[in-house]
């Protein structure tokens, strides 16, 4: 069997990583989860008392910043220049803080070289936004994972309440379609589906009917 590459490109919360990554273990692929990358990036800026919105400030800071990943039960590890932040990425404020740090070209352009660089030798499922029309357009699947923005929001809600998180339904909902609006109107590499992707609907499926879903599309490409 080929090691293929794997896109899996989609809206926030439309299930990408929890897919990604069954899919990775099953066929003992590599997951690479890019969202973390610029979410560490944005971990850096604010920690480092940079002003989010100087893109001159911030794309100075890119080349100091050393990203990394390790395997780890729940969620894969991540690292900023060595020092683990997995859970500090997922904060209500980085979340806020995202989209505008990944709309800047220099981050843009030294995520994509980084990304393109794990998945040079294939076996790589990878999740996004800009995988299947950007960073690998050659890959060999080319998934786009939508579901509505309520179910979406509803999943981070309940995600959210297990961590202890308080942020209302209402409060995610208005997250999720802001962060939406600008990932996909930014002007580099915006959210798109790739004309060669599939799309997924995903409301109203369980976890594994879409696993399956994707397994067959796969499949059909081996
Ligand atoms: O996937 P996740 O929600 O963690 O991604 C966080 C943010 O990172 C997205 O809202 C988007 O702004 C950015 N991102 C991106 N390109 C990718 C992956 C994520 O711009 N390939």
């Amino acid at each position: 069997m080929n090691e293929l590459q794997i896109a899996i490109d989609g809206p926030a919360s439309a299930g990408k990583s929890t897919i990604a990554k069954i899919l990775a273990t099953d066929l003992k692929y590599v997951y690479v989860d890019t969202g973390a990358m610029y979410r560490a990036i944005t971990f850096a800026v604010l920690t480092q008392n940079v002003n989010p919105k100087d893109e001159v400030a911030v794309s100075a800071m890119v080349p100091e910043l050393e990203i990394s990943f390790a395997p780890g039960n729940p969620v894969q590890k991540v690292f900023l220049n060595r020092q683990e932040i997995t859970t500090e990425i997922r904060s209500v404020e980085v979340t806020a803080n995202v989209s505008l740090i990944s709309s800047y070209a220099v981050v843009r352009t030294a995520m994509t070289a980084l990304q393109r660089k794990i998945a040079a030798d294939g076996g790589v499922v990878m999740d996004g936004r800009d995988i299947g029309t950007t960073v690998l357009p050659a890959a060999q699947v080319k998934i786009f994972l939508i579901a509505s923005v309520h179910e979406r929001a509803l999943r981070r809600y309940k995600e959210n309440q297990a961590k202890g998180m308080p942020e209302s339904l209402a409060e995610i909902e208005e997250a999720v379609q802001k962060r939406d609006h600008l990932d996909s109107t930014r002007q580099i590499s915006p959210l798109k589906k790739a004309v060669d992707a599939i799309e997924v609907d995903t409301t109203g499926l369980s976890i594994p009917e879409v696993v399956h879903v994707i397994k067959e599309i796969i499949h059909q490409q081996q």
